[in-house]
C-alpha cells in the first residue's frame, strides 16, 4: 500500500502541498483510498505541466507550409485520381475473414456537451427504436462477423468515471447477443485537472481528486497496460478498426478501407484515417494536411482562416479534408507507440468547467467561468509518427452521423435525419419507393438495423423489402 511519506517528497516539491493537507484531515479506509490516488500521479511531471500548460501557454501553431493531403477519393474512378475498390475490397474482406481484425471503439469520454446522465455508449440513438449506441455497434459487429464468417473481437475503452456503469449495460442486456468472451473492456489512464491560475491539482470532494480521462490518446498506452494488445496478439489480430462511440454511423470494420490501409502501396499499413468533404470552411472539424512530408490533423481552431478559405479552381475548398475519427491502425504499431518515449503522444490543453471543493475549508465552488486546465491526448496526433499515413474519402451520410450536442447541430435529431435519409437511399438503390417532400428530405423515419443490412449492397439481396414506405410513416427493419 502506497504511504503518505513517500508520496510527500514529490507533492510539496510540485507545489501541491493542499493535497497532503486533504490526506492529513481524513482517516482510515477513506485516508488509504486518497493516498492511493496521490499515488497514481505523476508528481516528477507536474511541475512541467504547469509550466507548460498553465503559466507560459503556447499556441500550439501550424508548420509553415501547410498542404491538402493526398486522398483516396470515394469515387474510384475519379478521372485525376482512379483506385482499383475491388481489389482493396478483396483485401480488406481476406483480413476479416482471417480473423486479423478487430473493432476498437473509444467510449471514455465524459459527454459533457450531450450532457446525458450516464456513459454516452448508453444513449438511445436508433430513430424509430431508440436503440442504444452501443446495441447498433454490438449488431454492425454480429453482422459483420456472420457476413465474413469470423469472429470480431471488440475492445471497448471507457474511463474511470464510466468503467462499471458500461460493464453494467452490457451485462444486463446480455452483451445485445454478442459472446461476452470477444467483448473487452478496459479503462483508459486519468490526468488530474488543474487550476488554472495556480497549477493546484483541484479536489473534487474532501477526499477525492478531480480527474478527467487523459483523451482519446490515451488509448495507446491502455490498450497496452490493459493487456489488450496481447489479447489481440493471442488471437491473430493484426489491426483495429478504431471508431468512436457517438457515431452511429460508423462501419464497424469496412473491407474497402482496410484493404488501403493494408495493402496501398502508399500506406505503410500502420495508422489511416477516413475523411469527408467539409460541408463548410468553417465546419469545427480537423483538417487532413500535408507538411514536411507527413500526414497530419490540424485541429479547426488552428488551421489560420486565410487557408481554411482557399478554394480550388471548381470552387470547393482546397482543404477541404474532414476528418470524422474513424482510423485503422496496425497492432505492431500501437505496440511501438506504447514501448517507445520517443512516440508519446503530446498533451494539448482545454480550458473547462470544473465543480470542486476548496482546499482549506472544504466549501463547495460551481464555478460559473472555466477554471480548470484539463490535459489530454489526441489519438490522431499519431498520424505524422507512422511511416506513410493514407487517408480515404467517404460519403458524409454514409459514415458520419455524430451526436455531440443535446440539441442544434450534430445532435441525436440530426443524428436521426441522417439515419433516415441513409436508409432510404439504400431502400432506392434496391427499388423500394421512399416518399420524399418537395425539398428533397424523407417524408417518413426509417431505421435499418445492421442485422438486416450493414451497406446498400448487403440490402439489395435482401430477399423481403416492402415495395413502399408509407407516408409519414415511422419503420424499422
Ligand atoms: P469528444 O471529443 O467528442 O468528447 O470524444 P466527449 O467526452 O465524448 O464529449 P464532450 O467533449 O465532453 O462533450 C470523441 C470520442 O472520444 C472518446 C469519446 O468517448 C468519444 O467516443 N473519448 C474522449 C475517450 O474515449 N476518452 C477521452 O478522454 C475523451
Amino acid at each position: 500500500m502506497p504511504s503518505l511519506d513517500t508520496i510527500a517528497p514529490d507533492a510539496q516539491a510540485a507545489g501541491q502541498g493542499h493535497l497532503l493537507a486533504a490526506a492529513e484531515r481524513l482517516e482510515g479506509d477513506a485516508r488509504d483510498a486518497f493516498v492511493a490516488q496521490l499515488d497514481a500521479i505523476d508528481f516528477a511531471q507536474v511541475p512541467t505541466w504547469i509550466e507548460r500548460y498553465v503559466r507560459a501557454v503556447e499556441p500550439e501553431g501550424v508548420p509553415a507550409s501547410l498542404e491538402p493531403a493526398p486522398y483516396y477519393p470515394n469515387d474510384p474512378t475519379n478521372a485525376s485520381n482512379p483506385w482499383d475498390e475491388d481489389k482493396y475490397r478483396d483485401i480488406g474482406t481476406g483480413l476479416i475473414r482471417a480473423g486479423k481484425v478487430a473493432c476498437f471503439t473509444v467510449a471514455g469520454g465524459q459527454g459533457s456537451r450531450l450532457g446525458y446522465d450516464g456513459p454516452k455508449g448508453c444513449y438511445p440513438a436508433g430513430c424509430v427504436t431508440n436503440k442504444p449506441l452501443f446495441q447498433v455497434f454490438a449488431e454492425g459487429i454480429r453482422s459483420t462477423s456472420h457476413r465474413y464468417g469470423a469472429p470480431v473481437p471488440w475492445y471497448v475503452m471507457t474511463s474511470p468515471l464510466n468503467h462499471d456503469a458500461t460493464v453494467a449495460f452490457f451485462v444486463e442486456h446480455a452483451h445485445f447477443g454478442l459472446d461476452p468472451a470477444d467483448v473487452m473492456f478496459f479503462p483508459q489512464g486519468t490526468m488530474p485537472s488543474l487550476d488554472k491560475d495556480t497549477g493546484r491539482i483541484l479536489l473534487a470532494s474532501d477526499r477525492t481528486v478531480a480527474t478527467n480521462p487523459d483523451g482519446h490518446g490515451g488509448a495507446i498506452r491502455a490498450l497496452a497496460e490493459s493487456g489488450a494488445v496481447e489479447d489481440m496478439q493471442r488471437r491473430g489480430v493484426e489491426h483495429v478498426s478504431y471508431f468512436q462511440v457517438d457515431n452511429p454511423h460508423a462501419k464497424v470494420a469496412d473491407p474497402v478501407f482496410l484493404g488501403l490501409h493494408a495493402g496501398a502501396p502508399n500506406s505503410s499499413g500502420e495508422f489511416s484515417s477516413k475523411m469527408v468533404a467539409k460541408s463548410s470552411w468553417d465546419e469545427k472539424v480537423g483538417v487532413f494536411c500535408k507538411a514536411d512530408g507527413r500526414c497530419r490533423v490540424i485541429e479547426y481552431s488552428d488551421l489560420p482562416e486565410s487557408l481554411a478559405k482557399q478554394t480550388r479552381q471548381d470552387g470547393s475548398l482546397r482543404f477541404n479534408a474532414g476528418s470524422i475519427a474513424i482510423h485503422a491502425i496496425s497492432i505492431d504499431f500501437i505496440g511501438k507507440l506504447a514501448s517507445d518515449a520517443a512516440y508519446e503522444l503530446p498533451f494539448h490543453r482545454a480550458v473547462k468547467k470544473v465543480s470542486h471543493v476548496e482546499p482549506d475549508t472544504g466549501e463547495p465552488v460551481e464555478p460559473a467561468e472555466p477554471n480548470a486546465v484539463k490535459l489530454e491526448r489526441f489519438i490522431f496526433d499519431a498520424i505524422p509518427l507512422a511511416g506513410s499515413s493514407i487517408v480515404y474519402e467517404t460519403d458524409r451520410v454514409e459514415e458520419f452521423a455524430p451526436i455531440k450536442n443535446a440539441t442544434g447541430s450534430d445532435s441525436v435529431e440530426t443524428s436521426r435525419a441522417l439515419q433516415t435519409e441513409r436508409a432510404a437511399r439504400w431502400l432506392e438503390a434496391a427499388g423500394v419507393k421512399v416518399p420524399r417532400h418537395a425539398d428533397g428530405s424523407v417524408n417518413a423515419c426509417i431505421e435499418i438495423g445492421a442485422m438486416t443490412a450493414l451497406d446498400a449492397d448487403h440490402l439489395r439481396a435482401h430477399d423481403r423489402l416492402p415495395d413502399a414506405i408509407e407516408p409519414g410513416a415511422k419503420v424499422a427493419l
